[in-house]
């Protein structure tokens, strides 16, 4: 395992931002990355999963830990249900699609979101009705301090909306080395009641989907509405979806009864940020190379050279319109490092 110093991270955001990691290792066995920890106690430390989930603002004066753990296997399994558990440097998408393919259900809906497993369980990733916390069983994690080994089973990982013990209590205490997921083998939940999905299914005439069907109904869908990284640096939805009293809500409506909203409980609603940007005219804006997509304005863009400042001050720029325009308030989903 080699340490290297002054290390490019070009490669390893989905945004292509340039920045430098004081020193970068990648870890492919958990051996290694117990080493690496306990003969680094004193550095500061960066983890670095998929790179999917974040914006890079600045070079990182730490020792960044790039988990690059592989392998996926069947656990357990019974006449109705598998359990899987993969390793968290397993690129999520193929994992999706290995699943599918042996016909094993419950993350189709979830089929091209960018990152790897290991990540997944940070911020609950969902997609067209479905989030990981539903099919999620455990994981397990190193702690960083002293080495140990701990499971986190789901109710344990206090699961929300792009939300969970990772970005909270335990924040930076964990890396998560592996994941389970139990997965059904036959009488499939198929979920195709996020709008797109029927409408996408329809216009290749079918019926009774399976599940390779509901994950190329999702990948179509994606493609047709989201940049793919590899060709247009991004890193997904910048924002989240804000929530919003109902109170609250109901005050703003009727100066905007266009305004798309969702009910999520009996006192609150969540309202698309991609609605509240598009409205406030960023759709499809660029400044330079940062911009916002022409197709989802939930999603910022580096069109080649943005630096990580230049995407935050975007980022910064449709926050406060949205603010002043609709008195909502506007979160990141992505980590602004
Ligand atoms: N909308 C607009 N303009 C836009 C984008 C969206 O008016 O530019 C409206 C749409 O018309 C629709 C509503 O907003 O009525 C919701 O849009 P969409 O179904 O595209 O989903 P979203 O809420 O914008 C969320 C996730 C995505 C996920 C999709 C599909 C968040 C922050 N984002 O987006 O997740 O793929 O639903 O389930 O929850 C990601 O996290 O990186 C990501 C892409």
């Amino acid at each position: 395992m080699t340490i290297q110093s002054n290390f490019s991270l070009k490669n390893y955001n989905t945004f292509g931002i340039e920045a430098k990691a004081k020193q970068f290792t990648a870890v492919h066995s958990l051996a290694d990355l117990k080493t690496v920890l306990t003969e680094n106690t004193t550095e500061k430390k960066f983890i670095l999963g998929g790179g999917s989930n974040m914006l890079l603002t600045k070079d990182i004066d730490a020792l960044v830990i790039h988990i690059d753990l592989k392998g996926k296997k069947i656990i357990e399994e019974n006449d109705d249900f598998v359990w899987v558990e993969s390793q968290a440097g397993e690129n999520w998408h193929e994992f999706v699609l290995w699943t599918i393919d042996q016909n094993f259900g419950g993350l189709e809906n979830m089929s091209l979101i960018p990152g790897n497993v290991g990540t997944t369980p940070v911020q609950n990733i969902g997609a067209y009705g479905a989030e990981i916390k539903d099919h999620f069983i455990s994981c397990q994690a190193i702690s960083i301090a002293n080495q140990e080994m701990k499971t986190f089973t789901n109710a344990e990982c206090h699961f929300g909306y792009r939300e969970s013990i990772f970005k909270n209590e335990v924040k930076d205490q964990y890396i998560i080395t592996s994941v389970v997921f139990k997965l059904t083998k036959r009488n499939h939940n198929i979920n195709t009641s996020y709008g797109d999905i029927l409408g996408e299914l329809e216009k290749h005439n079918i019926q009774n989907p399976s599940l390779k069907d509901v994950s190329n109904a999702v990948i179509a869908i994606r493609q047709s509405k989201l940049p793919d990284p590899k060709e247009l640096g991004n890193s997904g939805s910048f924002f989240k979806n804000p929530i919003i009293s109902k109170t609250e809500f109901e005050k703003i409506h009727p100066q905007f009864p266009d305004m798309k909203f969702f009910e999520v409980s009996a006192t609150e609603v969540k309202v698309p940020a991609g609605w509240l940007i598009e409205q406030a005219g960023f759709k499809g804006k660029r400044f330079g190379d940062a911009g916002v997509h022409k197709n989802q304005a939930l999603v910022l863009v580096n069109y080649g050279n943005a630096t990580g400042q230049e995407i935050l001050a975007v980022s910064k720029n449709i926050q406060d319109t949205v603010y002043n325009t609709f008195g909502i308030h506007i979160e990141a989903e992505v980590n602004v490092i």
